[in-house]
């Protein structure tokens, strides 16, 4: 089974090849050849797959298989790996819409940001506009910038689910005269509010401005070109919706803007033109990326839109079971056309995000996000909610076991629990 499960993920895809992404969400023959990839623990319900994914067994063996080879003769293996990466950067340039020469392979999107947000030349008093919801780690990055260089850190509160126009207006008027960076998430790791990339990228380019965006759960998880988004510099995590091997990220920098940042550890002047300066990170394993080849195989051996409706129709189910209730709020935009895929937050109202994500795993043994804000550099928000992100391999009676328990939480209520109770929950998002 294990050898042979990307080619009969592939065999699945074409036997399905004329039908449309959304019919094909449906059919559970189908969905079940691609879970029968993987090695999970479904002794719990995993919901929290915005966190990072399992891998396919396939590309985790690939890592196995390349670690024992490199261990052999590491002179001579770990060198090999390295140059043969280029396949991977041709393969990923294709399947994701930029030339091989924009995409720096990275530990993860924590690097991929890092790099072009502390390798950007900023003067004390240049601006940064970024929003409360973005990611903690990449808020801290800013304001150490502020400590160390005198950057200035414009950070704006927007309300969920919004509208682009809203995103679109409320970043217009953060501008000032000496603002140089927009940065902000492609989808949040909150509620997956989806931003006008494309438009804030040309409103930014217009007025000289640099843009940095966080796309650490969009690419695998939607369909799009990073070209078509027009921004300056785009992080990824693909050890999230791509379903690679822990370890593996990426970076996109549109070609013009690559001698505008410093990579994060020193590259030699001749390289000042070429993505691969990012990478010049020392000995690290090289295996990791022969994992993410297979796991871009499985990704194209699905298909990208037959992914992207499947979660939206995994999340949908019990979207669409739930809002029924009057005490149930949805955060996130499931109107037409599609906003939201694998990522969704929802809340019970009066009802306590960490008292019922422990009621969940407790009763029904599902993890789960609780969604709380905290204080700044961290991520700020006022509302309270759960996070819910299925994954390729969620079965429908996974779901239908979810919409059981807040139906259960919703008639019955929840015992309260300290926040201690679910730390180990709530540090996952
Ligand atoms: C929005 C966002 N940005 C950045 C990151 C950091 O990604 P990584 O863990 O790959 O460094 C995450 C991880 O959860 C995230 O959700």
């Amino acid at each position: 089974m294990t050898a042979d499960a990307l080619e009969r993920v592939a065999a699945a895809s074409q036997s399905v090849a004329g039908r449309s992404p959304e019919d094909v969400a449906k059919d559970e023959f189908y969905w079940r050849e691609v879970q029968l990839a993987f090695k999970l623990d479904r002794s719990l319900i995993n919901l929290n797959n915005g966190f990072t994914c399992p891998t396919p067994r396939v590309a985790l063996e690939a890592v196995w298989r390349y670690m024992d080879m490199v261990n052999m003769l590491p002179v001579h293996y770990q060198a090999m790996i390295a140059r043969n990466s280029e396949t991977i950067r041709l393969r990923m340039a294709k399947e994701f819409g930029c030339g091989p020469d924009e995409i720096a392979l990275t530990r993860g999107a924590s690097e991929a940001l890092q790099i072009a947000q502390n390798g950007i030349d900023l003067e004390p008093g240049d601006e940064v506009v970024t929003t409360d919801q973005d990611y903690p780690r990449m808020l801290t990055t800013w304001d150490q910038r502020m400590r160390r260089d005198g950057i200035k850190v414009t950070r704006f509160q927007f309300p969920v689910p919004t509208t682009q126009d809203d995103l679109y207006q409320r970043f217009e008027k953060a501008i000032s005269p000496r603002t140089k960076v927009f940065h902000f998430t492609h989808i949040t790791n909150l509620t997956a509010q989806l931003f006008p990339v494309q438009r804030l990228s040309r409103l930014a380019r217009s007025k000289g401005i640099v843009t940095i965006v966080d796309g650490a759960h969009a690419l695998g998880h939607f369909p799009f070109n990073l070209r078509d988004l027009e921004c300056d510099a785009y992080g990824v995590s693909l050890h999230k919706w791509l379903l690679a091997p822990l370890g593996n990220g990426c970076l996109y920098v549109r070609k013009e803007m690559i001698p505008k940042f410093w990579p994060l550890q020193a590259a030699p002047e001749q390289q000042d033109n070429d993505i691969r300066k990012f990478e010049s990170i020392g000995t690290h394993p090289w295996a990791l990326r022969a994992g993410l080849g297979e796991a871009l195989a499985f990704h194209q051996a699905i298909g990208a839109e037959r992914k992207a409706a499947r979660l939206r129709y995994l999340n949908l189910r019990w979207v669409d079971a739930l809002k029924v209730h009057p005490r149930i709020k949805v955060l996130t935009d499931f109107s037409e056309p599609p906003q939201a895929w694998g990522v969704a937050a929802v809340t019970i109202e009066d009802m306590d995000v960490r008292s019922l994500a422990r009621f969940l795993m407790d009763r029904y043994r599902i993890i789960s996000v609780p969604l709380v804000g905290g204080a700044p550099p961290n991520s700020v928000f006022d509302y309270q909610a759960l996070r819910i992100s299925p994954n390729v391999y969620t079965t429908l009676e996974e779901i239908d076991t979810f919409i059981a328990g807040m139906e259960e939480a919703l008639e019955s209520g929840v015992p309260e629990v300290p926040a201690s109770a679910v730390e180990e929950l709530e540090a996952c998002r």
